[in-house]
């Protein structure tokens, strides 16, 4: 049997740690020729070479997903290299050290709206003008969060962006239906990745608290976000668009 993205070009942003490499893998394994994209180079770098070492076909792009610039360069590059792009991950989102709402400060609500929200518009921007011009639509899926459906404590910032991811995956998905291009978003829960080690750095007490919110009582593997995110890309998810896939292990549905 053919796999899941047999023949599919794919860009993954932040696809040099955590989420973004375990997808890129996981695309890979399922037969997308992947463009992984960071600013981070040396990861970046490594993850390409990963799914190399795996007998996939894989480029990496260094790319700021916040300059409008590098975000042109980068969609480019993927034509240019692999012929089109079909499938669009946009995964790459930075967090913020734990404060209340009105602790916070003005640097990071310009860093995380920065990165987390106009990041995420601008790779759809420049994704839906390619998948328009070389016609036969795509599908897009962006990482929003259970932050993106819920109020999360000491997060208001980064919540406030991914409620914003899902506006943007919703509008978009209603725009751009008859142009057959799918545009939909994973929200997860506790994933095990640098991201989450870096807010809870000790791994007895990250087990302990992402287990007591989450009724599978476990955290996430990063490419267990990856299959959601390569299912919503696959032509199997034909008639879902505008959706948000919660793949949280429960801790939602509390
Ligand atoms: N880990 C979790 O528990 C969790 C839960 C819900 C949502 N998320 C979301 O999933 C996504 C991935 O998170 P993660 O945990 O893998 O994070 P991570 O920090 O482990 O990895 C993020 C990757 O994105 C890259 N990146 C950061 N800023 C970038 C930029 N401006 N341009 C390009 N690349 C950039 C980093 O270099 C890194 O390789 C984020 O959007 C995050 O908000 C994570």
């Amino acid at each position: 049997m053919a796999g899941l993205l047999e023949g599919k070009c794919a860009l993954i942003t932040g696809a040099g740690a955590g989420i973004g490499r375990g997808a890129a893998l996981t695309f890979a394994r399922h037969g997308a020729k992947v463009a992984v994209v960071d600013v981070a180079p040396e990861t970046g770098e490594e993850t390409a070479r990963l799914i190399r070492a795996e007998g996939g076909e894989a480029l990496f792009i260094k790319c700021n997903v916040a300059l409008a610039a590098d975000v042109k360069l980068m969609v480019d590059r993927v034509v240019s290299t692999f012929g089109r792009l079909d499938c669009a991950f946009n995964n790459a989102g930075v967090e913020t050290s734990l404060l209340k709402l009105a602790e916070d400060t003005e640097e990071n609500f310009d860093r995380l709206v920065a990165i987390n929200l106009k990041g995420v518009w601008l790779c759809m921007k420049d994704e839906i003008n390619q998948m328009l011009r070389q016609g036969g639509g795509g599908a897009i899926v962006n990482t929003a969060s259970t932050a993106g459906l819920v109020g999360t404590e000491l997060h208001a910032i980064y919540t406030a962006t991914k409620h914003g991811v899902i506006g943007l995956t919703k509008t978009g998905a209603i725009e751009y239906a008859k142009n057959g291009i799918r545009i939909n978003a994973v929200c997860p829960g506790g994933t095990e990745t640098p991201m989450l080690q870096r807010l809870i750095p000790e791994l007895k007490q990250r087990g302990r608290i992402m287990g007591a919110m989450t009724p599978l009582a476990r955290t996430a593997r990063p490419e267990e976000m990856g299959e959601a995110a390569a299912w919503l890309c696959s032509d199997r998810a034909s008639f879902v668009t505008g959706h948000s896939l919660v793949a949280d292990g429960g801790l939602t549905a509390r």
